[in-house]
């Protein structure tokens, strides 16, 4: 009886979502409201002629649980003290973090939130530059200096990978090398990519404080919330690796292979190569566990679009507590909708009710339907799911690993690369090569919407990325493999019927997709003007001064892209200099950021750049640069 009655007090605990509870029952409550908000209680939509059907579209309850008061039981998300404060600690309690926000932004929001919080100007962040947008506005916003580590790239794909954990130690030792480490604050991780490469966050955060105990990490899980819910998956999360740190550094036995660790390093020479190469281990008496994650919840949880979440495991919250709460303030809208909260609270319920069940659903349709595609005699002869073979260069699988279900492949195997590889693929996000049946990424994007009514998002120049999630089902993956089947099937007999010729420019096309891949740019460095030290061998650089320069439109210059001016600039000099934040959308990360030098690699990356969507960059007038005079002026200063 006991037990049956402490699993009922567990799941009622779990059942209760405070806030949504609350507005149900206010929304049943007579109110007069003497404030903002004319749709509030709905009357004037609903006695209206013009627009009732409004109304009648959303339902009632949606303008019945409207309000802009935060008295009357709703709470404030700005101050919470009632009950968005319970559902967010329940929030932090499911996601395993010691305490977490709301936010109703989206994660682009959550982001900045974080970097506000945590750094002042001049502090220098570890990033990899071809991170979500928001972190670069965020550091400009907040001053910071971002010292960009580059992804691995995948070019066959025309993508990057992820941060491996080498160059960011590189990083780390060389700024402790230039006695400049206690300016290193925080290390962003996306976790997991838009691709699906999934960081072994554990051990990269083990090594980074193994040089800086103090170093605090954001892991950009704007894609993983989900993971938190799959016995496999957690482990990888930022909250997983904190709270398995937390447990290290207190075991007596990690102690005692510390001991012998220090033994044999001695004292960390910086300029020691050897450190690269092996394991670094943090002294447990001196690390600091501080983790943030920022996690879309509207991606892979049923939020409703925007709802966002900052999860906060930080033994030392406490020093930064008022400048989160600053932070928070500057970023969060007075008039935050509550739908968007109530479905925070709301999709907390449902992941920790059957998360489990609704995410290993998830990852079991996922790899089916890698399977189908790769096992499928016509399908594969022009489309195919990249494996984590391909996905993950061989150094980082050191296990081995090559696919779910590769013949003698057993779970205790799959469980180990989990546990110790450098990446690992999440099954659900599905590159799907469509290079070798002729389409470009965006094309084939056109294709599945406008003749076979399928959404993705994210394409590359010869993929598109197909998102497994919560609320994928069989119908979904069966709709997917008969648009394959279909378009492979139309692909053979227009080659069979278009004979020769037909063929010839088929071939041609594949292998400009598939072969004649460009070069992924590196980041390679900030202008002399916006280094403190342009002989250093880090490359932070005040990217804010870069940005504020081009508001003087004096100071800036257009130079179309193919112009001859650009070859000569590029051969010659001077430097071409970004203005702005160049970003093609999707995937949305940026190929210049203000500052940053443009180099031949960019310009024909850009030129080969297969995406509508390039924001900060406008075809009709050229690439916005800093003018090279300007350049010199700011040096002086
Ligand atoms: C890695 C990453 N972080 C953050 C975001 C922004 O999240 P949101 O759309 O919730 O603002 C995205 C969006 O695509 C993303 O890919």
């Amino acid at each position: 009886m006991e037990i049956h009655l402490s699993v009922l007090d567990g799941v009622k605990d779990r059942y209760e979502t405070p806030y949504f509870d609350n507005l149900k029952r206010y929304a049943q409550r007579p109110i007069g409201t003497f404030h903002a908000l004319p749709i509030a209680r709905g009357k004037s939509i609903f006695k209206s002629n013009w627009i009732r059907d409004m109304g009648e579209f959303y339902g009632a309850n949606l303008f019945l649980a409207e309000s802009s008061a935060t008295t009357g039981g709703l709470d404030s998300l700005l101050e919470p003290t009632g009950n968005i404060k319970v559902a967010q600690d329940k929030a932090a309690r499911a996601l395993g973090g010691d305490r977490s926000f709301f936010v109703t932004n989206g994660t682009s929001t959550s982001n900045k939130i974080v970097h506000q919080a945590l750094l002042r100007p001049g502090d220098i962040v570890l990033i990899d530059r071809d991170c979500h947008k928001s972190h670069h506005y965020g550091l400009v916003l907040a001053g910071a200096q971002p010292l960009y580590i580059d992804a691995f790239p995948l070019t066959q794909y025309s993508m990057y990978g992820s941060l491996a954990i080498k160059p960011i130690k590189k990083a780390l030792l060389q700024l402790k090398a230039e006695g400049k480490l206690d300016r290193a604050k925080l290390v962003v991780l996306t976790n997991c990519t838009f691709d699906g490469h999934v960081a072994n966050v554990k051990r990269t955060m083990l090594e980074c404080l193994a040089i800086k105990p103090d170093l605090i990490f954001l892991g950009d899980e704007a894609w993983f919330g989900f993971a938190r819910f799959s016995p496999f998956l957690r482990r990888r999360t930022a909250m997983g690796a904190a709270a398995a740190i937390r447990e290290l550094v207190r075991d007596p036995e990690y102690r005692r292979r510390y001991e012998a660790f220090k033994a044999s390093v001695g004292k960390m020479d910086p300029s020691d190569p050897k450190l690269l190469d092996m394991e670094l281990m943090p002294d447990p008496d001196q690390v600091r566990v501080r983790v943030y994650e920022t996690d879309s919840v509207h991606k892979s949880m049923s939020a409703l679009r925007q709802g966002s979440i900052v999860v906060v495991a930080d033994q030392d919250f406490h020093t930064v507590e008022a400048s989160f709460k600053e932070a928070f303030f500057t970023h969060t809208s007075t008039s935050p909708n509550l739908q968007l909260i109530a479905s925070l609270d709301v999709a907390r319920r449902q992941m920790e009710l059957e998360g489990y069940e609704l995410v290993g659903r998830a990852i079991q349709l996922a790899i089916e339907i890698r399977r189908q595609i790769n096992g499928h005699p016509l399908i594969s002869k022009y489309f195919r799911v990249a494996t984590p073979a391909e996905m993950i260069p061989a150094e980082y699988r050191k296990s081995g690993f090559t696919d779910w279900g590769a013949p003698g492949w057993t779970m205790t195997d799959t469980l180990a690369a989990l546990d110790n590889d450098e990446f690992y693929l999440d099954p659900t996000r599905i590159t799907l090569l469509c290079g070798a049946a002729g389409y470009d990424g965006t094309q084939f994007k056109g294709v599945l919407a406008s003749e076979h009514d399928i959404q993705i998002n994210k394409t590359s120049r010869n993929s598109v990325l197909v998102q497994i999630n919560i609320n994928n089902t069989r119908s979904d993956l069966a709709h997917l493999i008969k648009a394959l089947a279909d378009m492979a099937r139309a692909i053979d007999t227009r080659l069979a019927d278009g004979g020769e010729a037909e063929q010839a420019a088929f071939r041609a096309r594949v292998k400009s997709l598939v072969e004649d891949v460009p070069d992924l740019p590196d980041f390679q460095r900030f202008h002399d003007a916006f280094r403190d030290n342009p002989k250093s061998a880090t490359q932070e650089g005040h990217m804010r001064e870069a940005y504020y320069m081009a508001y003087d439109a004096a100071s800036c210059e257009y130079v179309k892209l193919d112009s001859k001016a650009v070859d000569e600039r590029l051969a010659k000099g001077p430097e071409l200099v970004s203005a702005k934040f160049v970003i093609p959308y999707p995937p949305g990360f940026p190929i210049m950021v203000p500052g940053q030098v443009v180099t031949k690699e960019i310009i024909t990356f850009m030129r080969k750049l297969d995406v509508k969507e390039i924001h900060g960059y406008d075809a009709r007038k050229g690439l916005e640069l800093l003018k090279p005079d300007a350049l010199t002026k700011h040096k002086g200063k």
